[in-house]
């Protein structure tokens, strides 16, 4: 059982849909506690293995406001986080070219610096994908070491 911390990024609430149908799966197996306004506490918090980042890409490859504040502090306090393992589920829109998935991408080179472990390759949602991006993101679970 993992001790999962999932923190969402949303502007219009596509990516909180997946972080919530993502707990309900996870919950089955896991302990998973889900952090609205995430502070770095919360991702220093040593009684969470696991971290999960539920982060849609807004303005041009940004960071949504409710998550940018965290992402700088992170980023300047720098601490290195070697015990935890992450995994950023992505969401965005292929027809926004090269900042497509900016902000996920962000958040992936940026916990891997502070040498936490990935999961897996970060995934990537594109709302223009035919496929309902909850089976995507299923799909993505079972590769995870998360395993549901
Ligand atoms: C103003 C605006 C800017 C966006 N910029 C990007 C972008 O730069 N790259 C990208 O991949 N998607 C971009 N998107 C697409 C969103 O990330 C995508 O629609 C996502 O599913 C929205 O999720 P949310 O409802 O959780 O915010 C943008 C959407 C809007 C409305």
């Amino acid at each position: 059982m993992a001790n999962i911390r999932l923190v969402v990024g949303t502007v219009s609430g596509k990516a909180q849909s997946i972080a919530d149908a993502m707990t309900q799966e996870l919950s089955h197996q896991h302990k998973v506690v889900v952090t609205a306004q995430a502070v770095l506490e919360d991702i220093t918090d040593e009684k969470m293995d696991t971290l999960l980042i539920v982060c849609s890409t807004t303005g041009s490859g940004d960071i949504p406001a409710n998550l940018v504040g965290l992402f700088y502090e992170l980023r300047e306090r720098f601490p290195l986080l070697p015990n935890l393992q992450y995994g950023v589920v992505a969401l965005g829109d292929r027809s926004f070219g090269d900042t497509f998935c900016g902000a996920g991408k962000q958040w992936d080179e940026l916990l891997t610096e502070l040498t936490a472990k990935p999961l897996g390759s970060m995934l990537a949602l594109d709302a223009c994908d035919s496929v309902d991006p909850w089976t995507r993101c299923q799909d993505w679970l079972k590769t995870t070491s998360l395993n549901s």
